[in-house]
């Protein structure tokens, strides 16, 4: 049966790991996928994480099922992080969230729980976005579409290009946003461009799914979410994808939720039902683990205080990374143009280089982004800045 099959392409992003472990340079520097690195290169357990797996391993009882809908303490601490404890108190039951394996599992399951209320809907998503995007929801079935978001001249959004197209849209649209931290382009939409949206969002009865991974890392904790407590706080329905991958820095332990706002409270546990099922149909339940340490982080004062300053402390350092290499990147090719890189949020940037000088970077370089020239700028070091700025002024010939 499986002389069928083709060899699969490397995915565009983990591909990019495969051809740093096989090259033996010294130099190497990994820029590719989306992990946060400190000083030395490493992808540090956060202090937090330690100490909640310390605790967990002297009192877990039991490894018996949890249920369902994952660990419903993990899931009122990111209801109450994500959407505020005003906000969850104001909507009376009217959102609901459920555990899901990573935010990829929260994306897939959003768009499975619409492809049962809705088949037809057509899904659109930022041009560029993360490309696992298009195949994780496409893959249900759902039509997928894009809408234009970024200005290569500017470093920024197209707004006015943004809410053209969306007022184009089909009432119903589902609409994929970025909550901040924009993945590939760390251009973000002001507070004042989400009030507009919000209000085109609610005329034209357009539905967001917000995809938020990075709360934390872009402008902090609480402004991170500006816009989805804004949205909920005027749309009926809204789901939400959120990943603890990098919040937490619980990459492998595949912790995220997804979260849905219902036009009421019966509707949420009408919601909540299609979503458990759904997933005992693909995978039965969430792993424990990482949710279990997140909860345990939750409701531990001094722990929670530890977790939230070591993020504050990892915000901190990608900003200095990006003046930094804005600066290097000045230096070295005498002009401007990479003076964006400072004014965005969160790991990456889009550094708008050709395949070729993609491939010169890895080749002659030994320096790796991803293939559409998207640097995860949380991957570099202080010392490094120096050494891939003037890699990228080579292979743009200057
Ligand atoms: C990334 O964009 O590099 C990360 O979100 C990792 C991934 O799964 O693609």
């Amino acid at each position: 049966m499986f002389e069928t099959l083709e060899p699969q392409a490397p995915d565009a992003l983990l591909g990019i790991t495969t051809a740093f472990a096989a090259d033996q340079s010294p130099d190497k520097v990994d820029l590719g996928v989306g992990v946060y690195r400190d000083a030395s290169g490493a992808t540090p357990v956060m202090a937090a994480v330690r100490q909640a797996e310390q605790m967990m391993l002297a009192e877990q009882i039991s490894k018996s099922y949890v249920g369902m809908a994952g660990n419903r303490q993990f899931a009122a601490f990111i209801e109450s992080m994500v959407l505020g404890d005003a906000t969850v108190s104001a909507l009376a039951g009217r959102v609901i969230t459920l555990q899901t394996p990573g935010g990829c599992g929260a994306l897939r399951l959003a768009a499975e729980l619409v492809l049962r209320a809705a088949k037809t809907t057509q899904v659109v998503v930022s041009e560029p976005t993360w490309p696992n995007h298009v195949p994780l929801i496409g893959g249900t079935g759902l039509t997928m579409g894009h809408y234009p978001y970024y200005q290569v001249a500017t470093g920024g959004v197209d707004f006015t290009a943004l809410c053209s197209a969306l007022d184009a849209l089909a009432p119903g649209s589902l609409v994929v946003l970025h909550a901040c931290c924009h993945n590939p382009t760390g251009a973000d939409l002001s507070p004042t461009q989400w009030q507009t949206l919000v209000a085109l969002f609610a005329r034209r009865s357009l539905v967001p799914l917000f995809d938020l991974a990075y709360q934390g890392l872009g402008a902090g904790l609480e402004e991170d979410v500006y816009a989805i407590r804004l949205f909920a706080a005027q749309l009926p329905e809204m789901l939400v994808a959120v990943s603890c991958s990098k919040s937490f820095g619980l990459y492998r332990e595949r912790v995220g939720a997804v979260m849905a706002l219902a036009s009421s409270a019966r509707q949420a546990g009408i919601l909540m039902g299609h979503l458990q099922i759904i997933a005992r149909r693909m995978y039965s339940m969430s792993p424990d683990h990482g949710a279990a340490i997140v909860a345990t982080i939750a409701h531990n004062l001094p722990l929670r205080q530890a977790w939230s300053d070591e993020l504050a402390s990892m915000r901190q350092r990608i900003r200095a990374l990006r003046v930094g290499l804005a600066s290097a990147l000045g230096s070295v090719t005498g002009e401007p143009r990479f003076d964006f890189i400072k004014g965005q949020q969160g790991m990456f940037s889009l550094l708008g280089l050709s395949p070729a000088a993609v491939q010169a970077l890895a080749t002659e370089h030994h320096i790796y982004v991803a293939p559409d020239s998207r640097m995860n700028v949380a991957g570099l070091s202080e010392a490094k800045i120096e050494h891939v700025a003037t890699a990228i002024g080579a292979v743009l010939g200057q």
